[in-house]
């Protein structure tokens, strides 16, 4: 295995470009298996879970071909519905193919996800909504064996909670269906509203992008698609951070600022100065002058969007511990996204975290010092490399396969910002 190596202190500098959302480019390559053909996806970035799902798609007999970012997949030979555990296991996104199976071949076997380091993960929403398109949902097994004869009937679905996933997986399994389909409470996420416009351009009739409330009129046949991935508001939010917790100042390029309206907010709260245009955010420090003042210590409670953004959490946190004064954290979307806490604390943070809070006690701009940490999921291992970043002295960084999983050309990016940091075996 490797490990991230991180020279500390230095301060990072410059521009640096984002690559498409993982978060919408898992649910537009799932969306492919709707309609055969060759499908056109552009700004689609390499990583480790888009290698993933087109591995689960080559499983069921659907080719692709990578050409820089454009992705071609022809989805006319789709022959088998199953989704085997050592894949699904590795990535919860995989459960995004039962939608589009069922629409497309009326079967799928996909094994459940099972619950990951942030928290138990369930799918009940998705479950509970198929049956309500007329689905037969079995689970056996670790298994989801699903049926419907003949077409979906639409109905009108409710979430409890605005389930992301559950809401990209209904889309694509309502967008053939029988007649018209709501969703309610549903996800209004732009990796959403992504999908709708691809969706749409496939030919289906899906109204009321970025609300709560979808409804879905179903249509016989789809075409093959040809659009573009949303560029990763997470990863955008990750790089402003890192440039702001090392005392730098830089633009992040090929961004979309209308999709971080909160993260934006409580950036300046922290009296960050940030500027935005329609495709790039400039981040500079409070007073602009050479030593920069420590950040005002800031509250945040992640909630569905447009709210602050549960993958941002984890950054955040690293960013409150370098501000001064005592912040709080709190995490109301999954159960334990505390894990960057204990490692954070190896660097010289000051963190209590009491059940869904976590109290920050900042310690100022040269507060931390490097230390060899463990990544135990995506986000907390992007909150270790900020820290990192602002510590004095080495950090090293071990099983970074969950970083590879969502930032592209990480090592590369922050180089290029002036970073000293390279990867080594473990
Ligand atoms: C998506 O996960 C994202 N993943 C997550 O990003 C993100 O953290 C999450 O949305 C919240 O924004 C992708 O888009 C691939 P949810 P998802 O269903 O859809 C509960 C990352 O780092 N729930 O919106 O799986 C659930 O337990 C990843 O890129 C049910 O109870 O999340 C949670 O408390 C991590 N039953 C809440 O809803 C269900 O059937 C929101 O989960 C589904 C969800």
């Amino acid at each position: 295995m490797e490990k991230l190596i991180i020279e500390g202190g230095v301060k990072l500098e410059g521009e640096v470009r984002i690559s498409g959302a993982k978060n919408a480019a898992l649910p537009l390559i799932a969306a492919t298996l709707l309609a055969p053909g060759e499908h056109v996806l552009k700004n689609v970035p390499d990583l480790r879970d888009t290698r993933t799902m087109l591995k689960l798609l080559e499983n069921l007999g659907v080719r692709s071909e990578r050409n820089g970012d454009v992705l071609k997949i022809d989805s006319t030979d789709l022959e088998s519905g199953e989704a085997p555990y050592d894949l699904v296991k590795t990535m919860r996104a995989s459960v995004l193919v039962l939608g589009p199976l069922l629409a497309r071949l009326g079967r799928a076997r996909v094994s459940l996800p099972g619950g990951c380091a942030i928290g138990a993960r369930p799918i009940n929403y998705h479950i509970n909504g198929l049956e309500l398109l007329g689905v037969t949902c079995d689970l056996e097994g670790g298994y989801v064996d699903a049926t419907i004869d003949g077409r979906m009937k639409g109905n009108t679905i409710y979430f409890d909670l605005p389930s992301v996933t559950g809401t990209e997986n209904l889309l694509m399994a309502a967008v053939q269906a029988e007649g018209t389909t709501v969703i309610k409470n549903a996800a209004r996420e732009p990796e959403v509203g992504n999908l709708v416009d691809m969706l749409n351009g496939m030919g289906a009739r899906i109204e009321g992008r970025d609300t709560d409330r979808l409804t879905i009129h179903g249509v016989e046949n789809l075409n093959p698609a040809n659009c573009a991935i949303i560029p990763d508001r997470i990863e955008t939010g990750t790089y402003l951070i890192a440039i702001a917790a090392t005392g730098g100042e830089g633009v992040v390029t090929h961004c979309n600022p209308s999709h971080l309206p909160s993260l934006l907010e409580k950036l300046r709260a922290t009296g960050l100065r940030i500027e935005e245009t329609e495709s790039t955010i400039t981040v500079r420090q409070p007073n602009g002058s050479a030593t920069p003042g420590p950040l005002k210590g800031t509250d945040i409670t992640t909630s569905p969007y447009p709210g602050y953004p549960t993958d941002l959490q984890a950054q955040f946190m690293a960013l409150m511990t370098l501000a001064s004064g005592i912040s709080a954290v709190h995490e109301t979307i999954f159960e334990n996204r505390f894990m960057h806490v204990a490692e954070l604390q190896r660097l010289g943070a000051k963190i209590k975290v009491d059940g869904h809070t976590a109290v920050v006690d900042g310690c100022s701009m040269n507060g931390l010092n490097g230390a060899r940490v463990m990544a135990t999921d995506l986000r907390a291992s992007s909150s270790l490399v900020i820290a990192g970043l602002a510590a004095s002295g080495r950090t090293e960084i071990s099983r970074i396969y969950h970083l590879e999983r969502g930032y592209e050309g990480l090592v590369d990016k922050l180089t290029a910002l002036g970073a000293r940091v390279w990867k080594e075996q473990e």
